[in-house]
């Protein structure tokens, strides 16, 4: 097979997308940064240099909801996976496109990502679906003009109005404008600590310019919809058109037809867009989170993106209409309209694991995220998937690592099919996402679980789920790809704060880890003089 090479530099940089100067961390000095592009089949070799100073930060970049089946060791996780990869360090990734169709890659170090630190990858299956243009990567993510560390921490601080935390803008493929004067901008200096706040020189251009895009007339077009935010649902959509949803997340769809695409943090849909509007003309494409708390948004916000047709004059701008406020209920993906287009039946008689989201506070009165009344902690200077694998020797998995209770670990030992039951006892919603598989959504709804379920015939199947304040999910997965993997909440700010676990599924099939691995990380790390992670 194919090998596709690819050589990241990430480092800090200030830039302006909105018109709002803010700092930011980079790859290769791109936001969003570089398209990772592949056959399904082909092996992928991205080569990271981390350059981030002034200050330093350790990096790690994760490919979301590729399997790494053989290959658990270059998922990206920090405490997982590798030891951040140091400053001044570099760190080669190599692993196989093993799933066709939209992603994207992010840092999972800290909530690095939500600094700069993400892109698409589009991987080309079988060309079955019926379309003539493929206009790649649309990327919707909520925007903060503050550094994201400063953030991270004051969340995990006492302040219960920082929970959740608001975003200054959105973004449609890196680009909107600002209103210079809008509330949200000085809002944004709540984010601030006092010594931050003087030290920041704010700049704001009105009419920063917007992502643009070219329709064919009459042509049908396939746009890969990404939410790489922080926090925020994304409710999508183009005036005076609507979609065909063929693919969720990595999973091809049975097509159906909507008006609005909704997106969690973590989530993908690709859609087919037909061009048969007026061909002299050009439309706003949209993305708008809702006012509703259920969002993790506290205030109604929009992005903006300019469609043209064919013969439409570029140097123009659609006649702006005020969006329609989206519905409170945000993020209830239309589960019965999700059925993958190739059926699997879960298997039979799963272990069943039940999990209960909390919010709690520490010792010292800040608050922590909780599963089963305990919060995650990564232990970055001795990830759990190289002990898990190295057997029952002392200072390993079995008679350390699974002691200790901040690595929250689940292991499910030989079990083949396991099924989650998550019931969401905090006052947001959160969207859920495992690494190394696909799981079966089963069940989803408000209150407990009765057991009962959707129709076990053709589940749906996805790498992320969102459930509702006041909700439970129900998921099964397969535990063919041995290893430890992470099952967390994809809001960067509730990660930081610990709304993860570690799923240990068949720990004495782990595949060798090639000789040498967990050094070429672990004792750039060990040396590294660190600051407090969050
Ligand atoms: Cu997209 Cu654990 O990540």
């Amino acid at each position: 097979n194919v090998t596709r090479h690819y050589d990241f530099t990430i480092s800090r940089s200030q830039i302006s997308v909105d018109g709002v100067l803010r700092d930011t961390i980079l790859v290769n000095d791109q936001f969003p940064g570089p398209a990772i592009e592949a056959n399904w089949g082909d092996w992928i070799e991205v080569v990271v240099h981390n350059n981030i100073t002034a200050p330093e930060e350790g990096t790690a970049l994760h490919w979301h909801g590729m399997l790494q089946r053989g290959t658990p060791w270059a998922d990206g996780t920090p405490g997982d996976a590798q030891c951040p990869i140091a400053p001044g360090k570099s760190y080669t990734y190599r692993y196989q496109a093993e799933l066709y169709g939209t992603s994207w890659y992010h840092a999972h170090y800290s909530a690095q990502y939500t600094g700069g630190v993400a892109g698409p990858m589009q991987i080309y299956g079988p060309s079955s679906q019926d379309y003539d243009i493929d206009l790649g990567a649309v990327m919707l993510t909520d925007w903060n003009h503050v550094p994201y560390f400063s953030i991270v921490t004051d969340v995990v601080g006492t302040d219960f109005s920082k929970i959740p935390p608001r975003s200054d803008n959105l973004l449609i493929n890196g680009r909107n404008s600002f209103n210079c004067s809008t509330p949200s901008y000085d809002n944004s200096t709540e984010w601030l600590g006092s010594n931050l706040k003087s030290s920041i020189n704010w700049t704001c251009v009105e009419d920063a310019p917007l992502s643009k895009f070219q329709f064919q007339t009459g042509k049908t077009h396939r746009l890969r919809l990404i939410n790489h935010g922080a926090d925020g649902v994304q409710k999508f959509s183009i005036d005076g058109h609507s979609f065909t949803v063929i693919s969720v997340d990595y999973v091809p769809v049975v097509p159906y037809t909507t008006n609005t695409i909704t997106l969690a943090v973590g989530q993908r849909t690709d859609v087919l867009v037909t061009a048969n509007n007026n061909s002299a003309k050009s439309y706003y494409m949209r993305t708008t989170t809702t006012g509703g708390d259920a969002c993790g948004q506290s205030s109604a916000k929009e992005a903006l993106a300019v469609v043209y047709y064919s013969s439409a004059d570029t140097s123009t701008f659609p006649a702006y209409t005020s969006p329609t406020t989206p519905a409170k209920d945000c993020a209830s993906d239309p589960l019965p309209s999700l059925v993958p287009s190739y059926p699997l039946k879960p298997s039979s008689n799963p272990y069943q694991q039940d999990l209960t989201l909390s919010l709690g506070r520490n010792s010292t009165g800040n608050f922590e995220w909780q599963i089963n009344s305990q919060t995650y902690r990564a232990n970055f200077n001795e990830p759990l998937l190289y002990d898990a694998a190295a057997g029952n020797t002392s200072n390993t998995f079995e008679t350390q690592d699974k002691k200790n209770p901040l690595f929250n670990i689940f292991d499910f030992g030989s079990n083949s099919s396991v099924l989650l039951n998550v019931t969401n006892n905090t006052p947001v919603g959160h969207p859920f996402h495992l690494h190394g598989h696909n799981f079966y959504v089963l069940a989803s709804g408000h209150g407990v679980w009765d057991g009962s379920l959707l129709g076990s015939a053709n589940p749906s199947r996805r790498d992320t789920q969102w459930i509702d304040v006041g909700g439970y999910v129900v998921l099964q997965f397969e535990a063919d790809n041995p290893g430890v993997w992470p099952f967390h909440c994809h809001v960067a700010w509730h990660l930081s704060g610990g709304l993860a676990i570690n799923v240990a599924t068949r720990t004495d099939e782990i595949v060798p880890i090639p000789k040498g691995t967990r050094e070429q990380t672990c004792v750039d790390w060990d040396a590294y003089t660190k600051r407090d992670e969050v």
